[in-house]
């Protein structure tokens, strides 16, 4: 069950709860008019604030959740012009909704919108809900996409907290929760809840935003250029230094490949599809084989690893002795190391399993490549020209 937001009674009580004392209406209406004339001057144009569109406001909430804004900005105007409606959208080719989002990651992302776009075909008659407890109820959509797109499309006064907005309202009102704990988000969304401007809530939470990205960083944060300094807490005090209180993430669980580029006499190399489910499921990467004590080149075991790569694509490549590269990749609870070897094969009477297939380099751009294969192609590419 997804929780979905508090509403005005309860958050009053949880800020009671927390000791946060919230200020007088007049100071309240002080700070959202400096606020929001700070926006109207410094706001950025953005290719999704050209208008309302709730479907426009999704896409880029869903884009902008793992990646920065310069990074989202081409992809976000070729993926509006590939997929311009939700009808669209939900009838989108996989292959081709997963390459416009090649390079981005987190593919789930907009594998999670395509379903919401079904739901909304067939449950609300194509059009986004308003409300932001439906609106949650869509595949992807969480407490702060719905509280985006309530609040920017719809203009209802919804907080739309996620990380920046928590470092901005930890420091102005000194709130020591531990913002990489989910369950302090309610507290932060409580106090946007009585903090947001109701006429003009999307860009009071969009002002936030520009405000986390622009002036209350993370790091080389100066409180005494921000617009709303005269009502920060923690400058006041010079108590900033202490705030968000931001515990460490676990560690992401290490795993180790070794990784193969293996080119046959006609210069394609062999690409494997992945699983249909799971991890970067059915994207394209040359073939990976974990590797453990037994098959590691490295350490002069390519026996086991000739057998491992006969048994699973029915090749016998001629392979190199030492990996040429090694690429590491980041996931949210994994660590990819993979080391990368080059091999020829010679005979082209293989019968490859499904799933794979030889491809010359100048059709890769035919298949969607996540992080790591993408990684591994350049490392080879700057391996053979150097
Ligand atoms: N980050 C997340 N949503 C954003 C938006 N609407 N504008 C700028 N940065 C954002």
């Amino acid at each position: 069950m997804k929780k979905d937001n508090l509403n005005k009674n309860e958050s009053r009580e949880l800020l009671e709860q927390h000791g946060i004392k919230m200020w007088p209406e007049e100071k309240i209406e002080r700070f959202r008019a400096t606020l929001l004339s700070w926006y109207d001057i410094e706001k950025r144009s953005l290719p999704w604030r050209i208008n309302n569109d709730p479907y426009r406001i999704w896409v880029s909430e869903i884009m902008l959740q793992q990646t920065r804004v310069d990074t989202v900005i081409p992809y976000y105007l070729n993926f509006m012009q590939q997929f311009p409606t939700i009808e669209a959208l939900s009838k989108a080719n996989e292959d081709k909704l997963l390459k416009a989002w090649e390079g981005l990651g987190y593919y789930s992302r907009v594998r999670n919108m395509q379903k919401a776009a079904i739901q909304i075909i067939e449950e609300y008659d194509g059009a986004m809900p308003r409300d932001p407890k439906e609106l949650i109820k869509l595949s992807g959509i969480g407490p702060y996409t719905a509280g985006a797109i309530a609040s920017m499309a719809f203009d209802l006064p919804e907080p739309a907290v996620d990380g920046n907005v928590m470092r901005v309202v930890s420091r102005l009102f000194e709130i020591d929760a531990d913002i990489a704990k989910p369950a302090s988000r309610k507290i932060f969304e409580a106090v946007m809840r009585e903090l947001i401007d109701p006429y003009k809530p999307g860009d009071f939470n969009q002002a936030f935003m520009d405000l986390g990205s622009s002036i209350c960083t993370p790091k080389n944060y100066h409180p005494e250029l921000s617009p709303i300094k005269e009502f920060n807490a923690s400058y006041i005090n010079e108590t900033w230094g202490n705030y968000p209180v931001k515990s460490k993430k676990k560690k992401a669980v290490p795993v180790f490949y070794q990784g193969f580029l293996i080119e046959n006499e006609n210069g394609e190399f062999l690409l494997e599809k992945r699983p249909k489910e799971g991890l970067l499921a059915n994207m394209w990467l040359f073939p990976l084989v974990e590797e453990n004590r037994s098959n590691k080149i490295d350490d002069g075991k390519t026996s086991d690893i000739l057998l491992e790569l006969n048994e699973a694509y029915q090749i016998k490549p001629l392979l190199t002795k030492k990996s040429f590269a090694e690429i590491t990749h980041l996931f949210s609870h994994l660590k990819w190391t993979i080391s990368a070897y080059y091999g020829k094969v010679s005979s082209l009477k293989t019968i490859l399993p499904e799933d794979c297939r030889w491809v010359h380099p100048d059709d890769f751009e035919k298949f969607t490549f996540p992080g790591p294969q993408t990684k591994l192609w350049k490392s080879y590419l700057f391996y053979i020209n150097n």
